[in-house]
C-alpha cells in the first residue's frame, strides 16, 4: 500500500499529468546552466594549476551559491590524475555533500553515503546489474524500444534527434526494465525530469519525488504479492548474507536510477552524434565499419563529458597536488576538465574515434564508480548501431540551425536537425 497521506490514483485524475506532456514546452528542465562552452574557462585554470583554491569560471558566467553566510572556499581538481586520487580517497572526502545540494533527490541514496554504509548498500543492489541480465535486456528489450523511436520518424527523411530518439531512450528503458505498465510512460518521464530539473525548480521537484515515492510503492508492494521478471521483482527479492533491500532503500535506489540513468544517457548518446554529425568523415568510417563504434563511444564520453563536475566535502585537512585543503572545504572535481587534460591527452580538444586508448573519467572512479557503466554503454552501442543502420545517409541538416552542445554541469546539445534518406517502399 502506499504510505499513509496518499493516494495514487489522485494524481491520476487530478494531476497536472492529465494534460499531454512535452518536455521541451520547459525549457529550464533541458538546459540546465547558462553556459555554451565550459572548455576554454576549464583549459584556462589548467594552466594555473591541476588544483586551484576557486571556482574556474568568471563569476558573471557561472557562479556558485553560497548556502550560508559563513565565508568559505571551494576548491577545484582540473587535472587528471588529481582527479582520480579524490575520486578515490574517501576517507578524505565525502559523498555526503551531494544530498546536501541535492535534497530529496539524493538523500538516502546510495550515491551521497560515505563507507562502510555505501559499500552495504551498493553490494546488496549490485547483482540487479548482473551481466546475464544486461545481455537478456539488450537482446529483448533495448534494441525494440530504440527501433519503436526510429519507426516513428523513419520514413520522415528529416527529425530532431534530440525530440524523437535520445530524450525518450533511456526513460523509456529504465522504465520497461523497471517493469512500469507501458501506459504510466508518460506520468513516468514526467516526474523524472521535474526531480531530474530540481536544481531549477525546487518546489516542482519535491513534489515530483513525493509523487515517486507514492508510486513505487505501489509498485513494490505489486511484486511482493505477485513477482514478476522484472528488477523491482529482483531488488525486491535479493538477498545478500541473508540481509534484504528494505522498501526504503528500494525507493531510495529506484530513485537514484532517474538522475543517474536517464539524465546521463540521454546527455551522453546525444553529445557521441552530435560529436559524430560534426565530423561526417568519422561519422562515415564508424557507419562502414561496425568495429569502430566501441572506440567512438569512449571518445565521444571523453569529448564531452555528460557530468562535468562532482562535489566533495573534506573531512579532515588534506594536501592534493600542492594545494592544502582545510577539513569541511567543498571539493569540485571536474570529470570535464580532467578528460581534457593535456598530459593526459595529445591535443584533447579533438574529437578523435583513432585515439589511443587512454581511460576517462567520466563514469568516475573509486567506491562511487558508475553502478550503471555497462547498462549505458550497451545502451548506446544498441542506440548507435540502430541509427546507423536505418537512417542512411545521416548528415545535419543544411536548412537548420546549426546544434550547440550546451550546459555546465551536465551538457548535451540542444537539438539534432539530421535529414537521412528514405528507402522507397
Ligand atoms: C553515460 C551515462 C552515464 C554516466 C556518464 C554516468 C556517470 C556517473 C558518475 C560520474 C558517477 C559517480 C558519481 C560520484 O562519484 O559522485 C555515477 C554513479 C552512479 N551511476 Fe552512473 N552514469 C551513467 C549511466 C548510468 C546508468 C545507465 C545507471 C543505471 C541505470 C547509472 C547508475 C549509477 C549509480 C547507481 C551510481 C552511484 C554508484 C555509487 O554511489 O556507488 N549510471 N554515474
Amino acid at each position: 500500500m502506499p504510505p499513509t497521506g496518499w493516494d495514487l490514483r489522485d494524481h491520476r485524475v487530478a494531476g497536472a499529468d492529465a494534460q499531454p506532456f512535452d518536455p521541451f514546452e520547459l525549457p529550464d528542465t533541458i538546459q540546465l546552466g547558462g553556459i555554451d562552452d565550459p572548455y576554454p574557462h576549464l583549459a584556462e585554470a589548467r594552466r594555473r594549476g591541476s588544483v586551484l583554491a576557486e571556482w574556474p569560471f568568471p563569476s558573471d558566467v557561472v557562479a556558485l551559491e553560497q548556502a550560508s553566510d559563513e565565508p568559505f572556499t571551494s576548491y577545484s581538481v582540473l587535472g587528471h590524475d588529481d582527479a582520480m586520487r579524490v575520486l578515490r580517497d574517501h576517507e578524505s572526502y565525502s559523498s555526503g555533500v551531494l544530498a546536501e545540494i541535492m535534497g530529496p533527490m539524493l538523500e538516502q541514496t546510495m550515491i551521497a553515503m560515505d563507507e562502510p554504509e555505501h559499500r552495504a548498500h551498493r553490494t546488496l543492489v549490485a547483482p540487479a546489474f548482473r551481466p546475464k541480465l544486461l545481455a537478456r535486456w539488450q537482446e529483448e528489450l533495448v534494441r525494440r524500444v530504440v527501433d519503436e523511436l526510429i519507426d516513428s520518424f523513419a520514413t520522415l527523411g528529416r527529425a530532431d534527434l534530440v525530440r524523437r530518439l535520445t530524450f525518450a531512450f533511456p526513460v523509456r528503458v529504465i522504465a520497461r526494465i523497471l517493469g512500469l505498465p507501458a501506459c504510466d510512460s508518460e506520468r513516468f518521464q514526467r516526474w523524472s525530469l521535474e526531480l531530474i530539473s530540481m536544481v531549477v525548480n525546487w518546489e516542482r521537484g519535491a513534489a515530483a519525488a513525493d509523487a515517486l515515492r507514492c508510486y513505487f510503492a505501489d509498485q513494490v508492494a505489486e511484486r511482493r504479492v505477485r513477482p514478476r521478471d522484472d528488477l523491482v521483482t529482483e531488488l525486491v527479492e535479493t538477498q545478500v548474507d541473508g540481509e534484504s533491500l528494505s522498501d526504503d532503500d528500494i525507493f531510495a535506489f529506484l530513485r537514484l536510477l532517474l538522475p543517474a540513468g536517464i539524465e546521463t544517457t540521454y546527455r551522453s548518446l546525444g553529445n557521441l552524434l552530435f560529436a559524430l554529425l560534426t565530423h561526417p568523415d568519422q561519422l562515415d568510417e564508424v557507419t562502414r565499419n561496425s568495429e569502430l563504434r566501441e572506440a567512438a563511444i569512449e571518445e565521444g564520453l571523453r569529448w564531452e563529458t555528460p557530468v562535468v563536475m562532482i562535489p566533495r566535502q573534506s573531512t579532515r585537512d588534506t594536501r592534493v597536488g600542492d594545494v592544502d585543503i582545510p577539513t569541511g572545504s567543498m571539493v569540485n572535481i571536474f570529470l570535464g576538465s580532467a578528460n581534457r587534460d593535456e598530459r593526459q591527452y595529445e591535443d584533447p580538444d579533438r574529437f578523435d574515434i583513432h585515439r589511443t586508448p587512454a581511460p576517462h573519467l567520466s563514469f568516475g572512479s573509486g567506491p562511487h564508480m558508475c553502478l550503471g557503466m555497462h547498462l549505458a554503454r550497451m545502451e548506446t552501442r544498441v542506440a548507435l548501431d540502430a541509427t546507423l543502420e536505418r537512417l542512411h545517409d545521416l548528415r545535419l541538416d543544411p536548412d537548420a540551425p546549426r546544434p550547440r552542445i550546451v550546459g555546465t554541469a551536465f551538457r548535451s546539445p540542444d537539438a539534432l536537425p539530421v535529414r537521412f534518406s528514405v528507402a522507397p517502399t
